[in-house]
């Protein structure tokens, strides 16, 4: 057990004497968990090798699942990537810092703990102020993975960052619930055309629109990949499960919600009967037509189908809730798979483990 020493700090000014501590613990070669606008990150400077090598330790991680290196600045894209293609600057210059990762050609002056090996490396500039400050402090790349124990939900608070790896690390930078409440994007420059290595909370459409062409989007990131190619290794991996049994309910059609809620209710007054604790992860816009469900299920909003923007960010506290309630059944409704929704739908799918229903 090590002390996890946590600072609050503001998420729009952040106390830069509070900072610097934390850049101190880095420096030492500790783990340090702090905010960025997508999830919670736990951070260790991309030059100390045996910090990167505990990060793997402390979280559980698979040994072949790459970390994605945070950059507060153009000259460390130059630093860790040993060839910055046009697309890559087009990318950063209309969304850094923003949640949008590029994997480039990797600098010999990355190590190999960092790309679990790979001639590649993922990079972004985190649009989170502390986040930014952090890096800058510590006048290094920081290699940061999200700060949750593998397999489980990405943290979108302290509190997640504590539970699981609370008395693992040396100190914890607390601003708050994060913004967007899932990982950031992740696309492959080193293909062309360019591929979607993850979907996230920048839209690929978005990214599609910038670059001018189209992104190649593999089957695995829509979630369904049965054989998950080990493009980004960390997608092949079981990821954000629930203990409790997740089922997803999805629609053909998302304009006509009735079907969906009557398949969604079928389900759990079934699993009800059967004595399970059920719970039905549902949406603002379907929830007058849960009136009269049996009483033993109990109805979490997840947020609204008209600002998409809610559900990913209520997205991972829910999945942790369902185990932290004890609930042995959880029923979540589908979303259209555009913008956020094909991020939410990979995340959903994944953790469901492909229980997957299609009505
Ligand atoms: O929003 C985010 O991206 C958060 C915050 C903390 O920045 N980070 C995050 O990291 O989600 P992590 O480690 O949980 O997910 C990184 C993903 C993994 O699926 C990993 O396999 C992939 O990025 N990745 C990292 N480096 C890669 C590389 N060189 N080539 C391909 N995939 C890579
Ligand atoms: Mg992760």
């Amino acid at each position: 057990m090590v002390h996890t020493q946590r600072w609050r700090v503001d998420a729009e000014n952040p106390d830069r004497r509070l900072i610097r501590e934390a850049a101190e613990v880095l420096k030492r070669g500790g783990l340090v968990a702090f905010p960025t606008e997508t999830v919670y990150g736990l951070g260790a400077l991309i030059y100390l090798r045996d910090a990167v090598k505990r990060i793997f330790e402390v979280k559980e991680r698979p040994p072949d699942n790459p970390l994605i290196v945070h950059i507060c600045g153009l000259d460390q894209l130059y630093e860790v990537a040993r060839k910055v293609p046009e697309r890559a600057l087009k990318l950063a210059e209309v969304f850094w810092p923003g949640p949008l990762t590029v994997v480039l050609p990797k600098s010999d002056s990355v190590p190999d703990e960092v790309t679990a090996g790979l001639p590649k490396v993922a990079v972004r500039m985190p649009a989170h102020a502390v986040a930014l400050a952090l890096i800058e402090e510590s006048g290094a790349p920081v290699a940061a993975p999200s700060a949750n124990l593998s397999g489980r939900p990405s943290p979108t608070s302290a509190e997640h960052v504590l539970k699981d790896l609370g008395g693992r690390i040396e100190g914890l930078l607390d601003a708050g619930e994060t913004l967007y409440g899932v990982e950031s994007t992740i696309v492959d420059l080193t293909a062309s055309p360019p591929v979607l290595l993850r979907p996230g909370a920048m839209p690929i459409e978005k990214v599609e629109e910038v670059l001018g062409e189209r992104v190649v989007i593999p089957n695995f990131a829509r979630g369904l990949g049965e054989a998950e190619q080990a493009l980004a290794p960390g997608t092949k991996h079981r990821h954000y499960a629930p203990r409790a049994t997740l089922l997803v309910v999805e629609a053909g059609d998302y304009a006509d919600l009735g079907k969906l809620i009557e398949a969604v209710k079928r389900v759990a007054v079934a699993k009800a009967t059967e004595g399970l604790k059920v719970c039905v992860l549902c949406t603002e816009e379907a929830l007058p037509l849960y009136e009269g469900l049996e009483a033993s299920v109990a109805l979490k909003c997840l947020g609204s189908r008209r600002n998409i923007f809610t559900v990913a960010r209520n997205l991972f506290k829910m999945l942790r809730s369902i185990d932290d309630e004890g609930f042995e059944f959880a029923i979540v409704e589908g979303f259209e798979e555009r913008g956020l929704g094909l991020a939410i739908m990979n995340r959903l799918r994944r953790a469901s483990g492909f229980n997957i229903i299609r009505v």
